[in-house]
């Protein structure tokens, strides 16, 4: 493996003393986590014995952990602070209104429940509005959204624009839902077996890429035109916001928290899962317009979660919540935090790398067929190199593939997505750019060695539903 400082340039003509500064992380660093940096033949052992799952290795086995950016966030100074001042009372606690007014002050919706995280929010939403038989339009809805409405026995129908699956094309909003192909859907199916529409922001699935304000008020309109509601799976919410406010006109010199509370304008509800743009460990909700679905859900939440204000989180997660909110739409940090995937990604990109573009907001996503062209499909190449990225070292990413996409659940027929690719996901306020510069590094050796993979990776069993979790893999 090489180190290049490429970073390390003289600079020896600044003229007048005058020069653009760079932008910065606008926080330090006051405690630190040590981490074990193995070796290759550990590595060998580990990953035979976690049956090629990356998700069986234990967190001391990898060095660098990009397997996910949910709930994997450094919290604040502050945010420890608010966790000291938790209430614990099991109803009415102050913590429950902190959060009540944190969200209602930046969502703009004025009822929620809280959750233990994003995928109880869709399964408590669910109950309430999705039956067997329903289909659910949306833009690649996330593998637990898909997973909730097809244990319903109802349908996702991905309606994201092509561009999306264009490796190549350069289009800054490609987490758009195609309003043709959603009207298509709206029209040819009975209206009371569409619970809603799902835009998700950012959509994940296709590589943490943005939706368009133009293209949420689009939505809006579509769902109002018939009468179907509009949810917004907004894990990634304020990465979105700082997107529509780089790159659409008209929102160059928005606030963040403006540009959020008027995508949120347009949607009916929104699910939330707090691990990612709010920056805390563990936390979720539901935020909603309508009373009466309010109060629908709160039984569920009740049954599943807890009672309404709590609903499976303790006060001092709540507080850290509250406050990680707010710290999520802070326009510098999000601009620290972007850049430092894009970092990533052009890093990995000048090696020769076949990264998706533009870079996605929380994660660099390696196209795997590209990589690995001699890898038939069956042999879950997106898999075989994070495998490989895993062993070269010992950096954990995840397939966003095949083996994710999962059998279909009539013909039980593994499915092949059109992308099959490796997600370098970054945790928030976590690693510096050093460490980036070594996952760079780290996968442009296992590129140089990309002939020598000539065969991938085997089903040995799996679970019926969301089997990459716990899927046994062997050597093909
Ligand atoms: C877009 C999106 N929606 C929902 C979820 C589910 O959230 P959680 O992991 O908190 O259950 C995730 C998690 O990664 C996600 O990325």
């Amino acid at each position: 493996m090489y180190f290049p400082r490429k970073d390390v340039k003289i600079i020896s003509n600044i003229k007048n003393h005058v020069m653009k500064l760079p932008f910065a992380e606008p926080y330090k660093t006051k405690m630190v986590e040590k981490i074990y940096r193995s070796n290759r033949s550990e590595r060998e052992i580990w990953i035979k014995e976690a049956s090629f799952n990356l998700f069986n290795l234990r967190s001391e086995q990898v060095f660098i952990d990009l397997l996910t950016d949910s709930g994997t966030g450094a919290m604040s100074d502050n945010q420890w602070s608010s966790i000291m001042s938790g209430d614990e009372s099991y109803a009415g606690s102050s913590s429950y209104y902190n959060l009540k007014e944190a969200i209602d002050d930046i969502t703009g919706f004025p009822y929620f429940l809280p959750t233990h995280q994003g995928r109880a929010a869709e399964n408590v939403l669910f109950s309430v509005i999705v039956k067997e038989g329903d289909v659910v339009p949306g833009n690649a809805h996330f593998d637990t959204t898909k997973g909730h409405i097809e244990y319903r026995k109802a349908t996702a129908i991905d309606c994201t624009v092509d561009s999306a699956t264009d490796l190549l094309s350069g289009d800054p909003f490609k987490g758009n839902v195609d309003t043709v192909k959603l009207e298509k859907v709206l029209k040819s199916n009975p209206l009371d077996s569409i619970p809603c529409i799902l835009l998700t922001a950012t959509n994940n699935t296709v590589g943490g890429q943005p939706v368009s304000m133009e293209n949420i008020k689009e939505v809006s309109d579509l769902a109002k035109k018939y009468g179907v509601r509009l949810i917004i799976d907004s894990a990634r919410f304020a990465e979105n916001a700082y997107f529509i406010k780089t790159r659409e006109k008209g929102y160059k010199d928005k606030d963040i928290r403006d540009i959020a509370r008027e995508m949120f304008s347009y949607a009916d509800a929104m699910t939330m899962s707090s691990k990612k743009d709010a920056i805390v460990n563990i936390g979720g909700f539901i935020a909603f317009r309508e009373e009466e679905l309010f109060h629908k859900a709160t039984t569920y939440n009740i049954m599943y979660e807890g009672f309404i204000t709590y609903g499976g989180l303790s006060g001092r997660d709540m507080n850290a919540l509250a406050t990680g909110l707010y710290e999520g739409t802070d326009f510098s940090y999000l601009e620290s935090r972007i850049r430092q995937v894009e970092y990533l990604g052009t890093m990995m990109k000048g090696y020769g790398v076949p990264v998706l573009e533009p870079f996605g907001g929380h994660a660099v996503f390696i196209d795997a067929k590209r990589f690995l062209p001699g890898l038939p499909p069956e042999e879950f190449p997106a898999q075989t190199l994070a495998v490989e990225l895993y062993i070269e070292g010992g950096v954990r990413g995840v397939e966003i593939g095949a083996l994710m996409a999962d059998r279909d659940p009539v013909t039980r027929k593994n499915r092949y997505p059109v992308l099959e690719m490796v997600r370098l996901a970054v945790p928030r306020r976590v690693y510096s750019d050093k460490h980036m510069d070594y996952v760079a590094a780290a996968t442009a050796s296992v590129y140089e060695r990309r002939d020598r993979i000539d065969s991938g990776l085997r089903i040995i069993s799996e679970a019926p539903i969301m089997r990459h979790f716990t899927v046994v893999l062997g050597r093909a």
